[in-house]
């Protein structure tokens, strides 16, 4: 009997080989904790689409073949760490991302050292219902040195000599959201003293644990400390010294073996803007510490007004903090982290254009961006457009 080899067609070709990428790329998956870069992958699934869609077969083909087998190559790239005997310190966990992650590391197994500011508090009370038996709570105000001393004997003396592997900078404040002529010093100053002179004091006491094991520290630093934001005068400056701190940690550090990584979130959202007292404390607040002539420049109404801006930034941000807690695993486990991570909508977008697009674009984007925050010009420039009107 006489075989005849047929050639085969080259959809089928193209099928074999991109099944064989695919069995090869989930080989290599077998048995290993990998964090897969979903936005390549993402990226990856569009273009494939795209091919199959637009593409005569002859081309689309091959160039499916050509994404299956780079996705099998790039996509599962990143190896992690077992998680096993790790322990990570987090400050701020009586809400938002610190509380969170406190959740979410404990639940992947890692011993959790949670900094609360309020250990009879609602938050503490949560964790300690919802979390392991690992999960220890600390009474920690990072601005407080009494109490970041009393917590480093308690870390130190419940590792023993295992050192400590993680340190997660998170607690924050806001302050208030405004132009920087009008915020109050105390506001400035509150921003510094946590945001900044706080997580410096915890790092300078939790380093020689965190050295020991030859950890990973990450910082929780802002995309307004990257880029500058109108209104975010007070917190952007406090972030921008917490980012900056970090790079510096990063290139210091290095020669111990401890890997740093800065995480720039978008906006989430958190009880980072406070309850809506505070925003109406703000008025009082800001009015009895303004200069007389501010007072008249901007008016009472432009300052009563400026507390509406945290109703538009809640329903511009985002409920799902997963990005963060990803992104926070990622920089703990990865044999390779980043050293930037920008989790959320716009988080990366911005200061790529603050960097290398033209000011005048910058401003006008950003102008866009928080055009429903402002409800009203100061009261000077009113009279200004309505004289101008007035003669036009
Ligand atoms: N949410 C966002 O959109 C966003 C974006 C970029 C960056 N971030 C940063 O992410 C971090 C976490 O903020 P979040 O959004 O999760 O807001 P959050 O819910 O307000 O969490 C901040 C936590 O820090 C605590 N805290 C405040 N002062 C402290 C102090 N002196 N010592 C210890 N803890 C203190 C707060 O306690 P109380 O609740 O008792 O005040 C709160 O638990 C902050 O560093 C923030 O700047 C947030």
């Amino acid at each position: 009997m006489l075989l005849v080899w047929e050639k085969p067609s080259l959809g089928l070709l193209c099928v074999g080989f991109s099944a064989a990428c695919g069995a090869w790329a989930l080989y290599r998956l077998r048995g290993r904790q990998v964090h897969v870069e979903w936005k390549v992958a993402g990226v990856l699934l569009l273009l494939t689409a795209l091919c199959s869609c637009y593409l005569p077969a002859s081309a689309g083909l091959p160039l499916f073949c050509g994404i299956c087998l780079l996705s099998a190559l790039c996509v599962p790239l990143q190896d992690m760490l077992p998680v096993h005997g790790k322990a990570v310190l987090i400050t701020g966990c009586d809400s938002g991302f610190g509380h969170a992650l406190a959740k979410y590391l404990d639940d992947l197994g890692f011993r959790v050292f949670a900094g609360v500011l309020n250990k009879k508090g609602a938050g503490a009370e949560e964790l300690r219902s919802a979390c392991s038996p690992r999960l220890s709570l600390l009474q920690l105000d990072i601005t407080n040195s009494e109490q970041t001393n009393k917590a480093y004997t308690e870390v130190q003396s419940s590792l023993q000599n295992s050192g400590l592997w993680g340190i997660i900078h998170n607690a924050g404040v806001l302050g208030y959201v405004g132009d920087g002529e009008l915020l109050p010093l105390s506001v400035y100053k509150k921003c510094m003293d946590v945001n900044f002179f706080g997580a410096v004091q915890i790092s300078k006491t939790f380093f020689p644990l965190l050295r020991r094991a030859k950890g990973r520290l990450v910082t929780i630093s802002s995309m307004a400390g990257h880029a500058p934001l109108p209104g975010f005068a007070a917190y952007g400056a406090s972030k921008a010294a917490l980012s900056m701190f970090s790079g510096v940690m990063r290139q210091e550090l290095s020669k111990w073996g401890v890997k740093v990584a800065t995480i720039q979130p978008g906006a989430f959202r958190t009880s980072i803007y406070g309850p809506q007292e505070k925003w109406s404390d703000q008025d009082e607040h800001i009015l009895g510490d303004l200069a007389a002539d501010a007072k008249e420049d901007y008016g009472e109404d432009y300052v009563k007004t400026m507390k509406d801006c945290y109703q538009e930034m809640i329903s511009m941000s985002s409920a799902d903090l997963s990005p963060v807690l990803s992104d926070v695993y990622h920089a703990l486990l990865a044999k390779r982290p980043r050293y930037l991570y920008s989790p959320g909508r716009s988080a990366y977008i911005i200061p790529c254009i603050f960097h290398y697009f033209p000011l005048w674009i910058y401003d006008v984007i950003t102008n866009k961006m928080f055009e429903g925050t402002k409800k009203l010009p100061p009261r000077a420039l009113q009279t200004h457009q309505t004289h101008n009107e007035k003669h036009e």
